[in-house]
């Protein structure tokens, strides 16, 4: 099921994914000259926060979006460190092997039914020595919310989101060849201010396919405007 993003919104919103991405950033650790890939960058808000620590580095961001690419490359319009590439990351990403020091991707995993692909590609494109960190969506994630759209009958309108667990996801990193450092689930609902923030929040990040009247019966059966979010948050490197 394809969503269509519009960055404009979605970057107006108040979004979780802000801290999900300093969180990520932090965990990289950067030293100033890696050459770094966001794996899902959207707009590249995270990508353009990672550059402001790599003065002599690089970034590669892959996306599916041809709207969130589009932004993005607006946003590094102006760099020559930031190379911008359409990408399903479910398939050979345009990245060559070996040629990275560093993987990151926030909220972008849990949009792959496969995800086992995606981690093959991380392993592939890192070089020996070379570390992972994402945060996605993960096992049990946004339960109640789901539940909701359940009771309004609209779970038919929801995309194939697939929300890995730690055992899971260490399967998926061993098979790749890459060693597990911290793989971890984390309780992080998020809350808003009012119910039309709610209700654009659910419409451009969320529900996108469901109707108006859909989503504010599932805002009044939550009753207390939260997205009750499950991170999966990893670190990993790929062995010397
Ligand atoms: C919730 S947005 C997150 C974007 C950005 N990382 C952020 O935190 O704002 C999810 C992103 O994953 C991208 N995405 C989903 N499935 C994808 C796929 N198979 N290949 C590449 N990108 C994908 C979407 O296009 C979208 O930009």
């Amino acid at each position: 099921m394809n969503v269509s993003w519009d960055p404009d919104r979605y970057d107006a919103l108040p979004l979780p994914h802000e801290q999900w991405g300093v969180g990520v950033v932090n965990r990289l650790a950067l030293m100033g000259d890696e050459t770094l890939v966001d794996a899902g960058c959207g707009s590249g808000r995270d990508a353009e926060r990672a550059l402001r620590q790599l003065p002599r580095g690089q970034i590669i961001g892959l996306d599916s979006s041809t709207t969130m690419l589009a932004a993005c490359k607006r946003r590094f319009a102006e760099s020559k460190q930031v190379a911008v590439e359409v990408a399903d990351l479910l398939e050979p990403w345009p990245v060559a092997t070996e040629s990275v020091d560093a993987v990151m991707s926030v909220a972008a995993f849990h949009w792959l039914p496969q995800p086992k692909l995606a981690w093959n590609q991380v392993s592939r494109v890192l070089r020996p020595g070379g570390r992972v960190v994402i945060d996605a969506g993960g096992y049990s994630n946004i339960e109640r919310l789901l539940a909701a759209v359940g009771e309004v009958g609209a779970a038919g309108k929801l995309p194939a989101w697939h929300y890995a667990g730690v055992d899971e996801t260490v399967g998926y990193l061993s098979a790749a060849g890459l060693t597990p450092v911290d793989v971890r689930l984390r309780i992080a609902p998020a809350y808003f201010d009012t119910d039309q923030i709610y209700l654009a929040y659910l419409k451009d990040v969320v529900l996108h396919h469901l109707i108006d009247k859909e989503r504010v019966q599932v805002a009044q059966i939550m009753g207390d405007r939260c997205v009750d979010y499950v991170r999966l948050e990893v670190l990993a490197t790929k062995p010397i």
